[in-house]
């Protein structure tokens, strides 16, 4: 079969498939990206793996741009909202930049966030109960969740918040200019919180951030590019687990079983993100020395990525029914959906707490779900992040 090229429209029909049709052609291919930079994208568990461990692979902003500026020219914007953040930084400087998040991202942070997941879970579903007609998640529950935890964890006023995650909707919509207009109205609006928090400090992430740039560690654009990170690494992320998840789920037979089964819970987060995990893509790495992956040679200066989502449906890896959801599958865990190694996601633990709550809660309260008929989903179409415009979801009790 002749397979559709990549990134076209024929492409998202079946981009699965066509992952681990280049994987079998070689683990390393040079591809053109949509906006027509060249990167060499890495294919399959094993080659990830090594790339994912690579010294020879860095992260550094202005190079990173500097080889984009190669590529398409000297117009190319800044590297995202995000530039400097501990993302797209190395060695001691993403040690300095992690560290406010380490403080709230870790075990003492997530007792106390955990039962908040599932207050606000419950809240998002007694708002749904009893819809007589199709629901759509993405909306109701996968979209809110998210924003209104890392509200939380960031220290937000719980009346900012419905105007927050309107900005954050249009900040991560298709339409340009009301993506730019958003991004300038959190920025204006992060200047007012940072503001207050000075006068009146919380226990609370952003609180952790003005300490820090008090204290001399961060400067000012350093704290806006991690504000801007969690809302890109972390919303967008969980928000695609959640719809990912309800969808396999619904269309590959589990949803009754764990129904059935709480206990599968972990089981089930596991391996929705191994079959369709949110970030197909890792962000942008680049070759800082010749660097040789898979028996294929890099030259120095090049952009590389990791298609994780090749990575995580490996036949090779996990057999031959990768491609089918089997909450029961032993090793499911050894997916990398938050990457691997020194670089392994940050926000992992919050993310599967939610992933977890909401699957939990929507197959016990309504273990007859069936995706709504008559009513198509829509993927969508992004090299980087992975999930559903809409998620209709009849809901039966
Ligand atoms: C299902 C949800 C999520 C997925 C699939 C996910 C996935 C990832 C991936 C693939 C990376 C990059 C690994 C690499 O390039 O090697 C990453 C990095 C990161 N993620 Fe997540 N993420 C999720 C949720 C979150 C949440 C909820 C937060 C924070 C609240 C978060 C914060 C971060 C941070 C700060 C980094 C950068 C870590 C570093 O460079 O050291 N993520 N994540």
């Amino acid at each position: 079969m002749k397979q559709p090229t990549l990134w076209a429209d024929a492409y998202w029909e079946r981009f699965h498939e066509a992952d681990e049709a280049r994987r079998r052609q070689g683990a390393v291919h040079r591809e053109t990206l949509p906006d027509g930079a060249r990167a060499w994208v890495v294919y399959g568990h094993a080659a990830a793996l090594e790339a994912l461990h690579h010294p020879g692979l860095l992260r550094d902003a202005d190079e990173i741009q500097r080889i984009m500026r190669r590529h398409l020219g000297p117009d190319v914007p800044l590297s995202g909202m995000f530039a400097k953040s501990a993302m797209l930084s190395d060695g001691a400087d993403r040690q300095r930049l992690l560290a406010p998040l380490k403080a709230h991202l870790g075990p003492r942070m997530l007792r106390r966030l955990g039962p908040r997941v599932e207050e606000i879970t419950a809240e998002l579903l007694d708002g749904v109960d009893g819809y007589s007609g199709p629901v759509d998640l993405m909306r109701e529950v996968a979209f809110p969740l998210p924003i209104t935890v890392l509200a939380e964890l960031l220290g937000l006023p719980e009346t900012d918040r419905p105007q927050v995650r309107s900005w954050t909707s249009a900040l991560m919509g298709h339409d340009q200019e009301a993506s730019a207009d958003a991004g300038a109205a959190l920025t204006a609006y992060f200047q007012d919180v940072l503001a207050a928090k000075c006068h009146a400090p919380a226990d609370d992430l952003v609180s952790t951030l003005v300490q820090a740039r008090d204290a001399g560690d961060l400067d000012d654009a350093e704290i806006m590019g991690t504000l801007f990170l969690l809302i890109v690494a972390g919303h967008e992320t969980t928000m695609n687990l959640i719809g990912n998840g309800t969808h396999a789920l619904l269309t590959g037979g589990a949803w009754a079983r764990l129904a059935q089964d709480s206990s599968l819970v972990d089981q089930a987060v596991n391996e929705v993100l191994r079959l369709d995990c949110s970030v197909r893509v890792t962000p942008h790495r680049y070759s800082a020395t010749e660097v040789t992956i898979a028996g294929t040679t890099i030259p120095p200066g090049e952009i590389v990525l990791v298609s994780l989502g090749s990575a995580n449906r490996d036949p090779e890896r996990f057999g031959d029914d990768a491609h089918l959801l089997d909450i029961h599958r032993p090793d499911a865990s050894s997916h990398l959906a938050f990457g691997h190694g020194a670089r392994h996601c940050l926000g992992a633990p919050l993310a599967r707490i939610e992933g977890a709550v909401v699957l939990r809660e929507l197959t016990r309260r309504w273990p007859r779900a069936e995706p709504a008929p008559n009513l198509p989903n829509r993927r969508e179409q992004a090299v980087f992040m992975s999930g559903w415009h809409t998620m209709w979801v009849q809901l039966e009790p």
